[in-house]
C-alpha cells in the first residue's frame, strides 16, 4: 500500500519513529527533498541530499548493528535499492520527485515503523 504524500510536505506525528535522533534526521531529508523540488537542476542540492540519505541509512544500520535488530538485513537491502537508484537519477523532473517523496513516506512508514521501540 502507499501512503498519502502530506501536503505541504513535511514531518508530522505520524512519522515518529521512536527515537529522537532519527526523527531529527527525517525532518531534514524532508527539508531537503523539499530544496530539491525548488531547485531541480541544482547538482549541488541533488548531492547534499544524497549524502544525507546515505549518513541517515548509517546511523539506523549501527543502531540495528548495536541493538541486534532482527530485520536489519532486509532494511538495509531497501536503503541499498533506493541509493543505488537515487544516484543513477539523470535529471529531476515531476516523476523524480513523487518517487523520492512517495519512497520517503513509505519507506518511514513501512519499514522504519518496524524499530520503533527497539531501536
Ligand atoms: Fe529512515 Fe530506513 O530510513
Amino acid at each position: 500500500m502507499s501512503y498519502d504524500i502530506p501536503n505541504p510536505f513535511q514531518w508530522d506525528a505520524t512519522f515518529c519513529v521512536g527515537n529522537e535522533h532519527l526523527n531529527e534526521q527525517h525532518k531534514r531529508l524532508f527539508v531537503l527533498i523539499n530544496n530539491l523540488d525548488a531547485d531541480r537542476t541544482n547538482g549541488a542540492v541533488l548531492k547534499e541530499l544524497l549524502d544525507f540519505v546515505v549518513l541517515h541509512f548509517k546511523s539506523e544500520e549501527d543502531l540495528f548493528a548495536e541493538k541486534h535488530f532482527a530485520e536489519a538485513d532486509s532494511h538495509k537491502a531497501t536503503h541499498d535499492n533506493f541509493v543505488q537508484t537515487a544516484v543513477g537519477l539523470k535529471s529531476v523532473g515531476d516523476g523524480e520527485i513523487a518517487f523520492i517523496k512517495q519512497w520517503l513516506v513509505n519507506h518511514i512508514k513501512v519499514s522504519d515503523m518496524k524499530y520503533k521501540g527497539v531501536i
